[in-house]
């Protein structure tokens, strides 16, 4: 296992601790929001990063509110740890342990205590929960929904999941319907701690991607946005993104990935992510304009860029999450000296796996939070 997995594990075990004795979390993780235009894809490149169904997704505004997604890596019952499952496109196809637990499920914050263990209850849900806020007819709403996946094949993050810009106002939607939308995700995007997943179906004109220009508005120098090209299968004959991925036509940072998801026949079809990731990967391979860059294409590698920036991102704020930690030390250790009680109460075991977790870290990370380090990675 490499360092930065090991720092990744710790980073969780951390924020379980801090989570159990409802503690302001000290480490803020950065949030990734996903924009673009209406029908883009967003919906499908976050449920392929999941590498789970259940989102609702189609034509038209079907994401009417912000979903707010947290991803909780928790062990499986065998202790192992899973990378993000469509980075390494190898997820077990059950989601049960062989003792029979439930190791990967859906918890809403409208809900609380109900385990949805079966994702097309938690595509349900959603809609439920939308329309209940915003009626059926394509209303929408600032509020957000709240939704965490507990699972061993997902890296601790958080992603949203917006609606997309439209310029038209229809159904029940009102007249400034455009406006209303943009608000919503500037409300997220400004956050210098959100990375912006911009995303452009590729059939489109890259110039005129609603996406890129929300984007730069408050990512002006284009450091935190990553751009992602969807429909590259419906792109002409004779069309490519090549020019794009060089970083020639619009630069960003931290560059752009292409990706092929389900279209709407697979959708209807029930075509699993699993099929999909394998025909996306088919897709690269055998695309002349992309076979000699696969590696740099698709899904897995989006995934696997993400992580990174996390843990860039985790790097970058050692030395803030030392100080937090060091102060949050010194306050568990004054609590637990006035509990005195040897026998335990519920109050002392939770200060002392929150002391127990803060002190492994602390003394695995020294040399890191030190400063003498700045390099965790293996
Ligand atoms: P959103 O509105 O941006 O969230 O977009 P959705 O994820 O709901 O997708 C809108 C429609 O585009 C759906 O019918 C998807 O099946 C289709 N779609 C999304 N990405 C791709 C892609 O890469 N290729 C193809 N062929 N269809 C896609
Ligand atoms: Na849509
Ligand atoms: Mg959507």
């Amino acid at each position: 296992m490499t360092m930065d997995q090991t720092l990744i594990q710790t980073i969780n075990k951390l924020q379980d601790a801090f989570n159990t004795v409802n503690v302001a979390n000290p480490i803020d993780l950065p949030q990734i929001a996903v924009v673009g235009s209406q029908s883009s894809g967003k919906s499908s490149v976050l449920e392929n990063i999941v590498g789970r169904d259940f989102l609702p997704r189609g034509s038209g505004i079907v994401t009417r509110r912000p979903l707010v997604l947290q991803l909780i890596n928790r062990p499986n019952s065998r202790g192992e740890v899973g990378g993000v499952a469509a980075a390494e496109g190898t997820r077990a196809s059950t989601t049960k342990a062989p003792t029979g637990e439930v190791e990967e499920w859906g918890e809403f914050l409208h809900i609380p205590g109900k385990k949805f263990t079966d994702f097309n209850e938690i595509r349900d849900e959603i809609n439920r929960e939308t329309e209940t806020k915003v009626g059926k007819n394509a209303g929408v709403s600032p509020q957000p929904i709240n939704l965490r996946i507990y699972s061993p094949n997902v890296l601790t993050l958080t992603l949203i999941d917006l609606p997309g810009l439209t310029k038209v106002a229809v159904g029940d939607q009102p007249k400034d319907i455009e406006r209303l939308i943009k608000d919503m995700i500037m409300k997220f995007i400004t956050k210098p701690n959100c990375i912006i997943l911009s995303v452009t179906a590729a059939n489109t004109d890259l110039a005129n991607s609603d996406g890129l220009k929300l984007a730069r508005e408050v990512d002006v120098e284009g450091v935190r946005t990553i751009g992602v090209l969807t429909k590259i299968d419906l792109m002409d004959p004779g069309t490519d993104v090549v020019d794009i991925l060089a970083n020639r036509t619009i630069p960003l940072r931290l560059g752009y990935v292409p990706v092929v998801n389900r279209g709407q026949r697979d959708i209807d079809n029930n075509k699993k992510i699993s099929a999909a990731l394998e025909a996306e990967r088919n897709f690269f391979q055998n695309h002349s304009s992309y076979a000699s860059k696969a590696q740099f294409c698709g899904t897995p590698f989006l995934a696997r860029k993400l992580n990174l920036i996390l843990m860039h991102h985790i790097k970058n704020t050692l030395p803030e999450i030392k100080a937090k930690i060091g102060a949050g030390l010194s306050k568990y250790q004054q609590e637990l000296a006035s509990l005195g009680d040897p026998m335990g109460s519920e109050e002392e075991t939770q200060s002392n796996v929150v002391l127990n977790v803060i002190t492994e870290f602390t003394n695995e990370y020294r040399s890191v939070l030190d400063g003498t380090s700045n390099d965790v990675s293996s």
